[in-house]
């Protein structure tokens, strides 16, 4: 292939510990060797390029790096004769935006086991609107009802509930009939929740302090938990009989300091749940049912797009605990 200049968001490491981000031109000639090359269309910000972005070593080990663990776009290159140039295909996760050059650039070039054909159904911009936060919530949204958390049995709990993946869950758990009961410490945003399905807020001090009680009254049927720490403690150990905890998220802390009385005297499950790895047929099941029976209608209300070189301010309003859902990144706005 030709070596094609592009643009890319380049995270450097400074003197003291530093790191500074910055829109940088590159070659094509420096991406890493994959089956294939992808003009990236759009890519999107999820917890993790936050993370990724800010010097984190359990994300990203060598810098200078380029985050961005989604993209979208069409194939340039290719050595695998099921995506031909020409494909329009979708990649979350595994390397992608860790260790690998990831979507934050106007190319990337991958292992074609890690690309996903575009679902029918969803356009390039939907794709991203969901993107890894989407993918994670249905995942979790499937894992309570997999394991007969059905709207009958009660309240699903959701926390971190402006975040990417809480409103997302939200949106899957309001369009299959449950009722939502919400945490989040963005008070203004109430409203907007309300309209978007949530029934009822979890008052301050209920999940995010420290009770030495062992269970708490049992409210919830489920729960999507995004933040870890003591709040999915609490939440845990105020989830009734036979209840089912997803936990995907450590936006607070990494640490569970629990218990096991919820397990041994109420049956509570408490489910991990990942995406980077998933399998593929999962992964591609996951995709298929996002494009059609659980195809959301109100994305647009719950995303933005903006352009690469908006992307640092977006990085600094997310760890800062300032955004609100999901940013997507029109990857050819500044080209
Ligand atoms: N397991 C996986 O494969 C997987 C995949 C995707 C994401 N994740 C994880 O899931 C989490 C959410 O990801 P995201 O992309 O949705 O991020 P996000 O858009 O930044 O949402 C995180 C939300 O968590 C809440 N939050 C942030 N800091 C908090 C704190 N210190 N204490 C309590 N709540 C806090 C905020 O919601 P409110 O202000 O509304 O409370 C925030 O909007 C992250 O930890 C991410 O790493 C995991």
């Amino acid at each position: 292939m030709e070596n094609r200049t592009y643009q890319a968001l380049i995270v450097r490491e400074e003197a003291d510990q530093r790191f500074s981000r910055a829109v940088e031109s590159r070659n094509t000639v420096e991406l890493p060797p994959g089956d294939l090359t992808i003009k990236v269309r759009y890519s999107s910000l999820n917890y993790k390029d936050a993370l990724s972005a800010s010097g984190n070593r359990g994300v990203t080990r060598s810098y200078p790096h380029t985050p961005g663990i989604d993209a979208v776009g069409t194939v340039v290159e290719s050595n695998r004769k099921e995506f031909a140039p020409g494909s329009e295909v979708l990649c979350t996760g595994y390397d992608l935006g860790m260790n690998t050059p990831g979507g934050f650039g106007q190319y990337i070039r991958v292992s074609a086991d890690w690309v996903l054909a575009r679902p029918q159904g969803l356009s390039a911009l939907e794709c991203m609107q969901l993107g890894t936060a989407g993918f994670t919530a249905a995942q979790c949204v499937a894992g309570l009802r997999n394991n007969g958390v059905f709207p009958e049995k009660g309240q699903v709990l959701v926390t971190g509930a402006t975040g990417g993946v809480g409103l997302i869950a939200i949106l899957l758990l309001a369009k299959l009939g449950y009722e939502i009961h919400a945490l989040t410490g963005k008070k203004e945003r109430q409203p907007l929740l309300r309209s978007l399905g949530v029934t009822s807020f979890a008052g301050p001090g209920l999940l995010d302090q420290e009770p030495e009680k062992l269970l708490l009254p049992g409210r919830w049927a489920g729960v999507v938990d995004t933040v870890g720490g003591t709040i999915l403690a609490n939440a845990v150990k105020g989830t009734d009989y036979d209840g089912v905890v997803a936990s995907c998220g450590n936006a607070l802390s990494g640490d569970l300091p629990l218990n096991v009385y919820p397990f041994i005297l109420r049956g509570v499950h408490l489910l991990g749940i990942y995406s980077a790895n998933c399998p593929m047929p999962r992964r591609q099941a996951t995709w298929r049912q996002l494009s059609a029976e659980w195809k959301l209608d109100e994305l647009a209300t719950i995303s933005r797009v903006v352009p690469l070189s908006a992307l640092d301010q977006e990085i600094e309003r997310m760890l800062a605990r300032k955004s609100f859902g999901r940013t997507v990144v029109d990857m050819e706005e500044d080209a």
